[in-house]
């Protein structure tokens, strides 16, 4: 059976990551989530760009060998994901080398296709970036995407020749019943540019730190070649038919909008050499700035998602990243906005509307779940707007818009407090004929946490455990658990609820 398969980029490994970099990742792990909750199959991949000229000098500056440079960052990335709760299925180096024999089969075959040829390339070139520019893409004489000084570099190389494939991307980019590249208007960018018309790229530099080319001693595969073909070699392309063919093609690889045109146009095109088909989508999110200039650590943004988490938690910063902006606009990264999300929606809004329902609940009904009865209005207000939420979560989530889907939660969620302020479960508990619309008041309450319990488990994934905890439910949230859980059922009656109270959010300090 067909897999989804989604992927992250690969994260060069010279440096530790920022929020930036974990973003990619944490949208990508909240995708996965949410299909296995779904009970759909999924296969994540994420994993270490490792080779190329930048890791080469980062590493003779440390006075490292590439590949003990590798390491260490391997086991930050590795560490990081694990605070983050990520759920990848593998993670992939391209000094695997499982990684390294795919690609040179794949170089082989395009070779033998014709596809690849030698010829000398004379022109600029972008380290931080590793990527080949032209003259006329240059922004004031600097690289346009990391506005840094570029080289000029003249080399015998091997070219894959992409001309060949001018005309299925114009087709590919062209086609109004299917957006290949995500948000569409990323999708006119890329287009725009391949109408330019597209070159043949180099696809081979003499700098040594590189998958090697048969029969060639200077000649080592350019990083961009090496990395892309991950997508395929980490699940056996050409080995193991059976992997492959349960994920490929690719239902969406995730990436920021700095690296969309290796996956939108230079990706596909070697695909379609290599008579494969494209991916389903393509999705180009934006950049986490810093005065507007993306997150970088090499000049200076403190921005460590270590740090964050260990004073926030891991689900905070998961929420935040998604909440703040919808996937594909640039957003300002700041502790300060962090904070306030936490403080308001996490802490007050849901963690509060948890904290109040429960201790009424063991106040006024011993814990409790009551029988429900006569609904009125409000309570059926108040539910309906819960399965409205959960429908149109199901149209949200799958197209990765987190951002409306939360922003639809927490109206919900902020619904329900206000439910709250409007039922009075204090008055009511004074008049013994009120005693059932306090029943229906509190069976609701309880009911709706659940529900958001559920809701916002691929998100926060650990708080969505906490509340069922809390609410005494013994599930666990796994594979296919929206079938059964993700409705607006009340608790059994008779059921009770944990004694046990302690904050959805805490925080460290
Ligand atoms: N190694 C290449 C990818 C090869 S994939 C075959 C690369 N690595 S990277 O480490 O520089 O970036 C990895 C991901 O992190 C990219 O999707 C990039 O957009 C993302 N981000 C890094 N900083 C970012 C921000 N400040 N904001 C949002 N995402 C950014 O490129």
């Amino acid at each position: 059976m067909k897999k989804i398969y989604i992927t992250t980029p690969l994260y060069y490994v010279n440096s530790t990551l920022t929020v930036g970099g974990a973003y990619t990742t944490i949208m990508a792990d909240i995708l996965a989530r949410y299909h296995r909750y779904s009970g759909r199959q999924v296969h994540f991949l994420t994993g270490s760009d490792e080779h190329g000229e930048k890791i080469l000098k980062e590493a003779k500056e440390a006075g490292k060998t590439p590949k003990q440079l590798a390491d260490e960052i391997v086991s930050h990335f590795q560490l990081l994901w694990e605070k983050l709760e990520i759920t990848h299925d593998d993670f992939i180096r391209t000094t695997d080398e499982r990684h390294e024999r795919i690609v040179q089969k794949v170089f082989a075959k395009l070779k033998e296709k014709g596809l690849i040829y030698k010829g000398s390339y004379e022109g600029l070139y972008c380290t931080p970036c590793e990527s080949f520019l032209l003259e006329s893409h240059l922004e004031e004489g600097k690289c346009p995407q990391c506005h840094r000084k570029v080289d000029t570099i003249k080399e015998e190389n091997y070219f894959f020749k992409m001309s060949e494939f001018q005309k299925p991307l114009e087709a590919l980019m062209s086609n109004e019943s299917h957006e290949f590249v995500y948000p569409p208007f990323r999708q006119n960018e890329v287009r725009n540019r391949v109408l330019e018309g597209m070159r043949d790229v180099s696809i081979s530099r003499s700098v040594e730190w590189g998958i090697p080319i048969e029969g060639e001693k200077d000649q080592f595969l350019w990083v961009w070649f090496d990395a892309l073909v991950n997508y395929i070699s980490a699940i056996g392309y050409g080995e193991n038919e059976e992997l492959f063919l349960s994920c490929w093609p690719a239902d969406i690889h995730f990436l920021g909008k700095d690296i969309l045109w290796f996956h939108a146009v230079l990706w596909p095109a070697m695909l379609l050499a290599l008579d494969l088909p494209v991916p389903n989508t393509v999705f180009g999110h934006g950049w986490w700035t810093f005065g507007g200039e993306k997150i970088s650590k090499s000049k200076g943004h403190k921005a460590d998602p270590l740090e964050i988490i260990d004073e926030y938690g891991a689900d905070a910063l998961r929420y935040f990243l998604a909440r703040e902006i919808a996937l594909g606009s640039d957003g300002e990264f700041s502790v300060e906005a962090l904070e306030t999300r936490f403080n308001t929606d996490l802490a007050n809004d849901l963690g509060n509307l948890l904290s109040r329902s429960l201790s009424m609940l063991e106040k006024y009904r011993e814990g409790k779940i009551p029988k429900t009865d006569s609904l009125d209005d409000l309570d059926k207000e108040v539910i309906q707007l819960i399965e409205k939420t959960i429908e149109s979560y199901h149209q949200q989530m799958p197209k990765a818009d987190y951002f409306n889907a939360l922003k639809q939660i927490w109206l919900a969620v902020q619904r329900v407090n206000k439910y709250i302020e409007e039922k009075m479960p204090w008055k009511l508990a004074k008049d013994p004929e009120k005693s059932q619309e306090l029943d229906n008041t509190l069976a609701i309450l309880c009911g709706s946490l659940k529900t958001f319990a559920y809701l916002v488990a691929p998100v926060m994934p650990q708080s969505a455990q906490k509340m069922l905890d809390q609410l005494g439910l013994d599930q666990k949230i796994d594979f296919d658990s929206f079938s059964e859980y993700l409705n607006i059922s009340f608790l059994p009656e008779g059921h009770t609820v944990s004694k046990e109270r302690f904050p959805l959010f805490p925080k460290s300090n």
